[in-house]
């Protein structure tokens, strides 16, 4: 095709989508011959303002913007193919090929830019830019990196040797990836390195135990971080064992000794000099120090009390979990307890003598139970206490793990056992009064509780059905029953 046709084709073609690619490419293969791209443009220019049919608006100068450059190729997204120079959008042709792929991002990279295959024109006269097809690839210092020495073998349409596919790293699967296959076959994990790679690498597949930066815990790249296919390794100084980030594994070594790991993440755990905050991870962000059955409770009530146990322990047999829920639920005999009963409640996480490390629950009687009850972990048993008793002393002892339900008669006496009962019980009991004739305000004809919060509170309540108890004297006014009398 010689100048005076090109002019024809270009003049022909001129509205056409097809206008530009086709016409400036074969004047520029056209003007190999002179191999002076100066002439060519000159030509080219000649061309154009010689053709008596209209020009494009503003051609040449505004296809000298980028924002001009999907004229011949590329589209409203970006530059490149498709639509490639001949007008496919196939990528399946090479022209097209995985070109998209690189340049929107997705799940393992973000967007790479052109320069990362081409050299990429400031200007479309730049030289080097509309010479004769194909379209050269010039590698970046990235696909590059770690001395890698990247071909593209067009017959083949396949890359190797690319840093980004791998070509440093052992235990890829595709290394050299096809270039018009576009499907997810070439961005799997695996297609590039192993995962992880094989030994000497570490055996350990959970990522981002030690590339916290590049693998979320999910197993997704962290896109945002820009670690991964970057140029480097990124890998932490994790002084940790294998399966740390295990919840069960961490966590308990955090119940054991909280103190020591501020050594390095810090001493309110926000990451100190191992760069790692404990809220990083864990659901809810810091949610988890402020949320009282992050550690302990959660199962039968939200108010941190076991089960589950510190260990995830659901058994009331265990001592971990024992007779919370039996305390801090309401029952026909007693109002719900609050655990200030029986510990120091902390406010935070953090407040002293929460999590100190000692192994176990402290316990911290107070009222009703008395002063100088005591908890025997060893044995699971509770001594010296008031509330077990039998209202008189505080002698009461009771197993903390059994899972039998306690009865009236199992602190004190009732209807039967009522020898054990105080002064007079036993002779008003024989000649059948309720209790309800003495203790009205705590207990009705039906022998149902109606005050809870007046039972085991430390205080022996006597209301008499008829006339008047006087606790200093333990005598009653004259009543219906009888004169007055000492208890
Ligand atoms: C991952 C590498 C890579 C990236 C990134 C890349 N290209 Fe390409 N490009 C290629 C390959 C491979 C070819 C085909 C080369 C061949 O035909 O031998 C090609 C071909 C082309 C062609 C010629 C199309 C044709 O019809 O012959 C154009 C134009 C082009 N690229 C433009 C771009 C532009 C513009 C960008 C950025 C928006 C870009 N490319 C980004 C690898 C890349
Ligand atoms: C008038 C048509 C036309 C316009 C406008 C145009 N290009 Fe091109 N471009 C081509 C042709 C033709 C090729 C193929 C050159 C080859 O095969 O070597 C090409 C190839 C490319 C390539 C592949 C690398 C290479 O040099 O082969 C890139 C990258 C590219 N163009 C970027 C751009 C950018 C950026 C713009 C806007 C500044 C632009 N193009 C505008 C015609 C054009
Ligand atoms: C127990 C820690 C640990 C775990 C878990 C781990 N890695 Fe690594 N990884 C490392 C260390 C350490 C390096 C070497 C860092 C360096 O060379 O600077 C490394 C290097 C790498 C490299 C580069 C290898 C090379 O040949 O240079 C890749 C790729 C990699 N890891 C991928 C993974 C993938 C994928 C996973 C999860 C499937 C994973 N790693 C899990 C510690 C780990
Ligand atoms: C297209 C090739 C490719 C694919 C697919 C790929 N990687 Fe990589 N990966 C690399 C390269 C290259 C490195 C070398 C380090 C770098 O440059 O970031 C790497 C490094 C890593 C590392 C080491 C930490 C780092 O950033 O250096 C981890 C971990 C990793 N990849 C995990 C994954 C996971 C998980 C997937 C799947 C979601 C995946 N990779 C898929 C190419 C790939
Ligand atoms: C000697 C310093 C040091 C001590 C002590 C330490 N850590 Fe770490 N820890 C690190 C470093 C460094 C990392 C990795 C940081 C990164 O990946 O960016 C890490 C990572 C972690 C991770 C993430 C999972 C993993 O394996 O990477 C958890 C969970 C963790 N530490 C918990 C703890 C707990 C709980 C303690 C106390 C029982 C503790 N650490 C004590 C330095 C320490
Ligand atoms: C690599 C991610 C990761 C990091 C970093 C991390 N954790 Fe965890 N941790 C978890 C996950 C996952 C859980 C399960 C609950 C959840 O998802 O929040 C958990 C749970 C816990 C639990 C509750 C254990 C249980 O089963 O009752 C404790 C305690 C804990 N982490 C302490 C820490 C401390 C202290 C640090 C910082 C030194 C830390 N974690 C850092 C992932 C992490
Ligand atoms: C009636 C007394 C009592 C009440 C009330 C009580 N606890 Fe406990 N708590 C105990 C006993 C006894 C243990 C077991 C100590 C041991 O390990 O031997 C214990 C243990 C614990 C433990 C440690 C669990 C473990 O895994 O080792 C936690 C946490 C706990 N209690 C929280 C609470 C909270 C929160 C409340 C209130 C909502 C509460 N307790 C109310 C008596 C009580
Ligand atoms: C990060 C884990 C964690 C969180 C969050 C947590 N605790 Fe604890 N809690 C523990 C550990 C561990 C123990 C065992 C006691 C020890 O180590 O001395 C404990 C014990 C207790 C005890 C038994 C008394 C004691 O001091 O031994 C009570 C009561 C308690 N926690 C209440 C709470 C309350 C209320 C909250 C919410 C403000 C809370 N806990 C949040 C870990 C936690
Ligand atoms: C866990 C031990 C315990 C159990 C179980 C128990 N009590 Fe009591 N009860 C006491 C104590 C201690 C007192 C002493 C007074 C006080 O502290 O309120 C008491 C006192 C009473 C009184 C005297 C009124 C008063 O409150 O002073 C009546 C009546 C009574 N109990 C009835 C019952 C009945 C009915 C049941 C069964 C539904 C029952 N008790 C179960 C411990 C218990
Ligand atoms: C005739 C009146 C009377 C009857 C009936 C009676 N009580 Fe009492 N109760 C008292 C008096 C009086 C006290 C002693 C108060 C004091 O110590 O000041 C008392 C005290 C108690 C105490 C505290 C411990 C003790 O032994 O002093 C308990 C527990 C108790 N009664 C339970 C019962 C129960 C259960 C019944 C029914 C089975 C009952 N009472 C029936 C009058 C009665």
């Amino acid at each position: 095709m010689n100048h005076r046709d090109v002019r024809k084709t270009n003049c022909m073609k001129i509205n056409s989508k097809t206008w530009n690619q086709y016409s400036i490419r074969t004047i520029f293969s056209d003007q190999r011959a002179f191999s002076l791209k100066g002439v060519a443009l000159l030509v080219a220019l000649f061309i154009f303002s010689s053709c008596t049919s209209p020009l494009p608006d503003g051609l040449p100068e505004e296809i000298s913007t980028r924002g001009e450059c999907s004229i011949c190729h590329g589209s409203s997204d970006n530059a490149a193919p498709p639509r490639s120079l001949s007008g496919s959008d196939l990528t399946t042709d090479i022209a097209v090929g995985a070109h998209q792929i690189h340049l929107t991002g997705g799940a393992i990279r973000a967007a790479l830019p052109c320069e990362s295959c081409h050299t990429v024109p400031a200007t479309v006269d730049q030289p080097g830019h509309q010479d004769p097809s194909p379209a050269e690839i010039i590698w970046s210092a990235l696909a590059s990196s770690n001395g890698s020495t990247p071909t593209w073998d067009r017959t083949n349409a396949r890359c190797s040797s690319v840093y980004c596919h791998g070509s440093s790293l052992s235990g890829g699967i595709v290394t050299s990836p096809a270039w018009t296959v576009v499907d997810s076959s070439q961005t799997a994990c695996g297609s590039c390195h192993g995962t992880p790679p094989p030994p000497p690498h570490e055996t350990n597949n959970q990522c981002y135990t030690c590339h916290s930066g590049t693998v979320t815990m999910s197993g997704e790249i962290n896109i945002l971080s820009s670690q991964h296919i970057n140029g480097f390794i990124e890998s932490s100084d994790n002084p940790h064992p294998t399966g740390w980030a295990d919840a069960t594994i961490h966590g308990y070594a955090f119940f054991d000794a909280p103190e020591g790991c501020k050594t390095c993440h810090g001493s309110d755990l926000g990451g100190g000099t191992s760069g790692l905050s404990c809220d990083s991870c864990h659901a809810g962000g810091e949610s988890w120090r402020t949320d009282c059955t992050y550690c302990h409770g959660g199962l039968d009530n939200t108010s941190g009390a076991p089960p589950y146990g510190l260990l995830g322990q659901t058994s009331v047999s265990i001592k971990a979990v024992g007779a919370h829920t039996a305390h801090l639920m309401e029952s026909p005999s007693h109002t719900a307890w609050d655990c200030t009963v029986c510990h120091v409640v902390p406010s935070a996480w953090d407040d002293a003598g929460h999590m100190d490390g000692v192994t176990g629950a402290e316990l911290m009687f107070t009222p009703p139970s008395g002063t100088g009850a005591v908890y025997s972990s060893s044995t699971a048993t509770c001594s010296s206490l008031y509330c077990h008793g039998n209202g008189r002393t505080v002698s009461g002892s009771v197993l903390w793990t059994s899972s039998t339900n306690l009865s009236c008669v199992s602190c004190h006496g009732y209807y039967t056992n009522y020898g054990s009962l105080s002064g007079e019980h036993s002779k008003h009991l024989e000649e059948a009064v309720r209790c309800s004739s003495c203790h009205q305000t705590i207990i009705n004809s039906s022998n149902i509780i109606i005050n809870k919060t007046a039972h085991i509170n430390a205080v022996r309540d006597v209301s008499l059905s008829s006339g008047v108890y006087y606790p200093s004297t333990r005598s009653c006014s004259i009543n219906d029953c009888h004169g007055s009398e000492s208890w």
